[in-house]
């Protein structure tokens, strides 16, 4: 058997969604729909109401929790979500509604039926993550190590090399 080491990442989610306009695509339906749908009213209220230097970082982030340039760490340090969200009342319903635009954002924009699936399976693990409100509205303990959670890449960091 071949012990020569698989780079991590080889076809990177990053370059299956089409690179970085793609990612930009994303990222301004996904703010779209979220100014549209009535479920995501609540989630949208947590936001300014411009939202231009909210979609450059979610980009950058999105870029490199895809497994394409690191755009996000340099400038912004260790991505801490569940820290960085701990201002806003993250319950289920907030969970959901985020990944509600995410889905349709998707399907505008992304055609790989498969590759959808599996980003909006990692997408879901990361908003339950940082879920820290319980339904009925007590505060929901960390839930431990995060896991799974980039799409590709499931436990440890990004090992992309750009
Ligand atoms: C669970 C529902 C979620 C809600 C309601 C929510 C809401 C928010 C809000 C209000 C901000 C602050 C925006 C700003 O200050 O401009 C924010 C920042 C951010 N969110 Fe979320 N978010 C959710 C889930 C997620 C998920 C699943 C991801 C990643 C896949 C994510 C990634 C980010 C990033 C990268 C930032 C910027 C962090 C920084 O300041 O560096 N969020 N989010």
């Amino acid at each position: 058997m071949s012990q020569v080491p698989q780079p991590l990442n080889s076809n990177p989610h990053y370059l299956r969604l089409g690179g970085h306009e793609q990612v930009v695509r994303l990222v301004d339906a996904f703010y779209r729909v979220m100014d549209t749908l009535p479920e995501a009213a609540v989630i949208r209220a947590m936001h300014e109401p411009d939202l231009t230097s909210t979609k450059a970082v979610l980009v950058k982030y999105l870029s490199e929790w895809m497994g394409g340039p690191k755009l996000y760490t340099p400038e912004r340090g260790a991505p801490m979500l569940r820290r960085r969200h701990q201002p806003f009342r993250l319950d289920a319903s907030a969970r959901d509604a985020w990944i509600s635009c995410m889905r349709l954002a998707l399907d505008e924009v992304c055609t790989d039926e498969a590759l959808r699936m599996e980003l909006i399976a990692a997408f879901f693990k990361v908003a339950d993550f940082i879920r820290n409100t319980e339904d009925g509205g007590g505060e929901r303990a960390h839930p431990g190590r995060p896991r799974e959670i980039h799409p590709g890449d499931p436990a440890a960091p990004h090992q992309s090399q750009h």
